[in-house]
């Protein structure tokens, strides 16, 4: 009976008449003596006592759509009877088509670079097929050096100068200071690729910003003020920022930051590990052998660089537990951004 039930209400809401003549045959056939509703109603009397007021119920509201149906539809033919067109409401809004949205790491993406915009950074880019000098040997990896082996690469050819995909954005710095005029202050958008397993915190192609500036007296402490102002636009005014000393061959000295949790504010949770604070980049000063490589004077000059990962900051900021996320095109994950257009 439920079955019945449902297959008409579903039929009573895509009926359509041309003329009054068949909205009476439809008031018949569903509501008059022998009508399917009607046969319902008698059937009601079988139904065992328990499920009685659960069917009654339903018979009661679909006996009422459909004569609402009807009346609906007995109006709107009297209206094309005596206008001799078919109607139209022309009330009812059109289809809606929807707009699709940004996805959430060009979102993160262009929110990071207009950030370091307002502070005066201009954007380069470079190319995803590089050579070794370019994403190693330029950047003080010297053949045979083990920090080589940090990045997993992926090897096109293994010619004298190799042709690989860039495991950082570091080699458009390397471009940008070899043809770029003196001070150089730029941010470094694009997609890298490392030979890594997929997991939840990994993934072979993921999306960075590194930056770079270099002038004449650039210090530490300007690194230090630098980041401290993106972290705070990024992810609120009440972020704190600490730094731990690390190691990359293109910096010296060279640090990873971390932010205080946006989650717990420091007091530990699960996604902070309890530890109350979150890594977000690399950064340090531009090691003097990396400016000289580049036709820099590195005793006039001095600059830091630093580098992100676009997916990480975003999973920060929204708190997406699985980095593949962003990379399965779920439309019910890309939903969730949709009002971020
Ligand atoms: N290139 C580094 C990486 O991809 C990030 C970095 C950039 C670190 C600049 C320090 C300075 O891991």
């Amino acid at each position: 009976m439920k079955e019945r039930i449902d297959a008409l209400m579903a039929e009573i809401n895509d009926l359509k008449c041309a003329s009054l003549q068949e909205v009476e045959q439809v008031r018949v056939r569903l509501l008059g003596k022998k009508g399917e509703i009607t046969a319902l109603f008698d059937e009601f009397r079988t139904v065992a006592p328990e499920f009685k007021k659960e069917f009654g119920k339903k018979l009661n509201v679909l006996k009422s759509t459909a004569a609402s149906k009807i009346e609906e539809l007995r109006n709107s033919a009297e209206v094309s009877a005596q206008s001799g067109e078919p109607s139209f409401d022309y009330t009812i809004p059109g289809d809606q088509y929807p707009l699709g949205s940004r996805h959430p790491v060009s979102i993160a993406r262009e929110e990071i670079v207009s950030i370091f915009r307002k502070f005066g950074y201009d954007v380069a880019e470079g190319p995803e097929i590089e050579d070794d000098y370019h994403v190693f040997e330029a950047l003080n990896f010297p053949p045979e050096h083990p920090a080589r082996e940090m990045q997993d690469t992926f090897f096109i050819s293994n010619a004298e100068n190799p042709v690989l995909l860039r495991t950082h954005t570091s080699s458009v710095q390397v471009r940008s200071m070899e043809k770029l005029p003196l001070p150089i202050r730029i941010i470094c958008p694009g997609r890298v690729f490392r030979n890594e397993a997929i997991s939840a915190r990994a993934h072979c192609i993921f999306h960075q910003v590194e930056g770079l500036y270099i002038d004449e007296n650039v210090t530490f402490a300007d690194m230090k003020q630098a980041i401290l102002l993106f972290a705070r636009e990024m992810f609120g005014p009440e972020t704190k920022i600490r730094m731990r000393p690390s190691y990359f061959p293109f910096t010296e000295p060279s640090a990873e930051v971390d932010v205080s949790c946006n989650i717990c504010h420091g007091k530990g949770c699960n996604v902070c590990k309890n530890t109350g604070w979150l890594e977000i980049l690399g950064c340090g000063m531009v090691d003097p052998n990396v400016l000289e490589a580049s036709g820099i004077d590195s005793k006039k000059y001095s600059g830091f660089a630093f580098g992100m990962g676009v997916e990480r900051i975003a999973m920060l900021k929204w708190q997406v537990k699985d980095l593949r996320h962003y990379f399965e095109n779920d439309l019910r994950f890309l939903k969730e951004f949709e009002t971020s257009i």
